[in-house]
């Protein structure tokens, strides 16, 4: 789904390292690590009616990664806290937002890969944008991509982190494909996630999405687990084949940035849309939306 430039973000001021820079005059320097090796790691975060949306699970998975990575001089939770406060009053911000909050291992001392050349702590970047979902009222076609998604043999998909490559080089193949996303398989041929969604899929009334092993853990792939165990929805974790997919009566994708989307085609084979199911998680996450939050003050 390509998105388009917004122009109310033509004047957005965006949080580094404790400073307020217009769009224009924020930048990082050339020796900070996720210049040298996409190095840092990050969340994508929403504010929803005057509310930041899951705001601890997002901060606990950012600091979990941060840990993982070994990142030294971790800023508090509290002051990563006050910097995204900070950037949304900045900018007025309080509903229709995504944030997109980084924290790369830092400033080098030196070109080079060692993290022992990262002398200065870390650094940290707060870009919240207005965006409405982007994937709102619109279905998707997903081709499935040649490469693979990592496994934790290579790298644990639980760490957040900015090096994307593996999802740019499969959403890459849905470009040229013309569609909109591609579906990433594991090591093992069985389907991990999207470039950059969760994946389920519906089959005679009940849920199902693969195993966390090889996809991000998604907080919005946790709501939907919870919305089912609250609504007596039998929702289960498996390994999914294609075939499976092919087959079901729906299939929909997850994540902060596109919410709930629903899949209408996978390699050129067409999903069914039976059941309503998908129709009622999207209200019951749509009624999350409203109350969950840690309420904006300005
Ligand atoms: C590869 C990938 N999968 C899934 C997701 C969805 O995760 P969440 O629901 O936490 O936004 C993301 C979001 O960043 C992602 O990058």
């Amino acid at each position: 789904m390509m998105q388009e430039f917004d122009n109310r973000n033509k004047d957005i001021k965006i949080w580094i390292d404790g400073k307020l820079l217009n769009r224009d005059e924020a930048k990082i320097s050339v020796f900070d690590s996720v210049v040298q090796g996409g190095d840092a790691v990050w969340e994508g975060i929403r504010v929803y009616d005057k509310k930041i949306f899951c705001f601890d699970e997002h901060l606990n998975r950012l600091m979990e990664s941060a840990k993982s990575m070994g990142f030294e001089d971790i800023p508090s939770l509290g002051y990563i806290k006050d910097a995204v406060f900070s950037t949304l009053k900045a900018n007025d911000m309080k509903d229709e937002t995504h944030i997109r909050l980084t924290l790369t291992r830092g400033r080098k001392i030196t070109s080079g890969m060692n993290p022992q050349l990262n002398q200065f702590g870390c650094t940290l970047i707060v870009l919240a944008e207005w965006k409405s979902s982007i994937y709102s009222g619109k279905t998707l076609k997903l081709v499935t991509a040649n490469i693979r998604r990592n496994s934790p043999l290579c790298l644990d998909s639980r760490i957040h982190h900015a090096n994307l490559i593996n999802n740019i080089l499969a959403k890459i193949e849905a470009n040229h494909a013309g569609v909109d996303d591609a579906i990433m398989l594991d090591l093992n041929g069985f389907v991990a996630e999207t470039n950059a969604t969760n994946i389920f899929m519906i089959k005679n009334g009940n849920v199902y999405t693969p195993f966390p092993k090889s996809c991000l853990p998604g907080i919005t792939r946790d709501l939907i687990i919870e919305i089912c165990n609250n609504n007596n929805i039998l929702i289960l974790e498996k390994d999914i084949s294609l075939t499976e997919l092919y087959n079901a009566d729906e299939v929909f994708t997850t994540g902060t940035m596109g919410e709930l989307a629903r899949v209408i085609e996978i390699d050129k084979r067409r999903i069914e849309n039976k059941g309503g199911i998908l129709i009622e998680l999207q209200c019951l996450f749509r009624k999350l939306t409203e109350i969950e939050g840690e309420r904006l003050t300005f």
